[in-house]
C-alpha cells in the first residue's frame, strides 16, 4: 500500500498497513503540533471540495502550514509539466505533496521525481487511496469492526458508473484485503463484466443485491469522464440503478448507505435517502479529515 514514503494506490493493498492507518484515524488522538514547522503542498489540478479541504484541515490540525496550487493560477496553465511543477515546489523546502490530477498515474510519476512524500488525492480513473481508507473507517465503525478492522462476512455493493471510478477501484483493493466481499453493480456500459478481474463479483440486477448488502455505496455518474454518453436516460437510470426510497426500504437492518460525493441527487441517489437515517455520507466527510491526518503524519514522520 505504501510505496516507500508515498501513498499512491490500494491495488494489492497491505491489510496490516491499512489497519495501522485506520487505527490511528479512528483513535483521533493526534498531537496538534506533530507537524509544526512543516509545509504541505496541495497540488490540485482537477476540481475537488472534500479531498482538497480535508487535506488542508488535516494538515493544519497537525500544526503544518499549507500551500494550495491549482492548474488555473499556476504555471501549469502556461504549459509547465506536472513533474517540473512538483520539482519546483520541492525545491522550496516543502515536506510533502498531495496531488490530484486528471491523468491516471500522475501521482506515481511525480513520486519518481521527488524525494519528499507524495500522496495521491485522486488520479484520473485510477486510484483514490485516502477515499477508500475513509470508506473503510466508516464501514468498520458502523458495523462494529474497529478492533482489528476485519471486514469478513460483510457484503459491500458498489453501484453505478464503476468504469470511471477511482473510488471503486481503490475500495475493491482495500475492502477485499480487509476481508469484505465486494460486488460491483451497474449497466454493462458502466460496469463491464471484465471488472471482475479486480477480484470482485459483477452483477447487473441491483434489486437482487439490496436485501443482502451490508453496505450500499452509490457512485456519481462522472459526466466529465463521459459517463453521460453511457447513459440512455437519467430517469431510466434512476429507476434501474438509483437508490430510491422504495429500494432503500428493502435494505436489511443495520445496512448503511454511502456515497463518496459529490452527489447527483435524483440520479444515482434520491435526496431523502442521502439525508436519511441509514446514510453515513456526512460521517464519510468527517472521517476523511481523520484519515488524512493519519496519512500525512505517517508519511512525514514514520516512513
Ligand atoms: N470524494 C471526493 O473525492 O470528492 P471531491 O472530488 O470533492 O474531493
Amino acid at each position: 500500500m505504501w510505496s516507500g514514503q508515498h501513498l499512491l494506490s490500494m491495488r494489492d493493498a497491505d491489510a496490516d498497513q491499512a489497519r495501522a492507518l485506520l487505527t490511528l484515524a479512528h483513535a483521533g488522538e493526534f498531537d496538534p503540533v506533530a507537524l509544526s514547522g512543516r509545509t504541505i503542498a496541495n497540488l490540485f489540478f482537477e476540481d475537488s471540495t472534500r479531498t482538497r479541504v480535508s487535506f488542508s484541515v488535516a494538515a493544519q490540525k497537525l500544526g503544518a502550514q499549507v500551500v494550495d496550487l491549482g492548474s488555473s493560477g499556476s504555471s501549469v496553465s502556461k504549459g509547465e509539466s506536472l513533474i517540473d511543477t512538483a520539482w519546483t515546489i520541492e525545491s522550496m523546502g516543502v515536506d510533502a505533496i498531495v496531488v490530484r490530477a486528471a491523468q491516471s498515474g500522475a501521482s506515481e510519476l511525480i513520486s519518481r521525481h521527488v524525494k519528499i512524500p507524495v500522496i495521491n488525492a485522486g488520479d484520473g480513473m485510477h486510484q483514490h487511496p485516502t477515499q477508500a481508507l475513509t470508506d473503510a473507517l466508516n464501514i468498520g465503525r458502523s458495523h462494529g469492526r474497529t478492533a482489528g478492522w476485519d471486514l469478513s462476512g460483510l457484503r459491500v455493493v458498489i453501484v453505478g458508473d464503476v468504469v470511471s471510478s477511482r473510488v471503486a477501484r481503490s475500495n475493491v483493493g482495500l475492502l477485499t484485503a480487509l476481508g469484505a466481499r465486494v460486488t460491483l453493480c451497474g449497466p454493462s456500459m458502466m460496469c463491464p463484466d471484465g471488472l471482475s478481474a479486480l477480484g470482485c463479483d459483477v452483477v447487473r440486477d441491483l434489486d437482487s443485491l439490496v436485501p443482502d448488502a451490508d453496505v450500499l455505496m452509490m457512485l456519481r455518474i462522472q459526466f466529465e469522464r463521459g459517463g453521460g454518453a453511457r447513459l440512455a436516460s437519467r430517469r431510466l437510470y434512476h429507476a434501474c440503478y438509483g437508490l430510491t426510497l422504495d429500494r432503500a426500504s428493502r435494505m436489511k437492518r443495520g445496512a448503511i448507505v454511502m456515497h463518496p460525493g459529490p452527489m447527483n441527487r435524483g440520479v444515482e441517489i434520491e435526496g431523502t435517502v442521502a439525508d436519511g437515517l441509514t446514510s453515513v455520507i456526512r460521517d464519510q466527510v468527517a472521517g476523511g479529515v481523520l484519515v488524512r491526518q493519519a496519512a500525512l503524519r505517517t508519511a512525514i514522520l514514520d516512513r
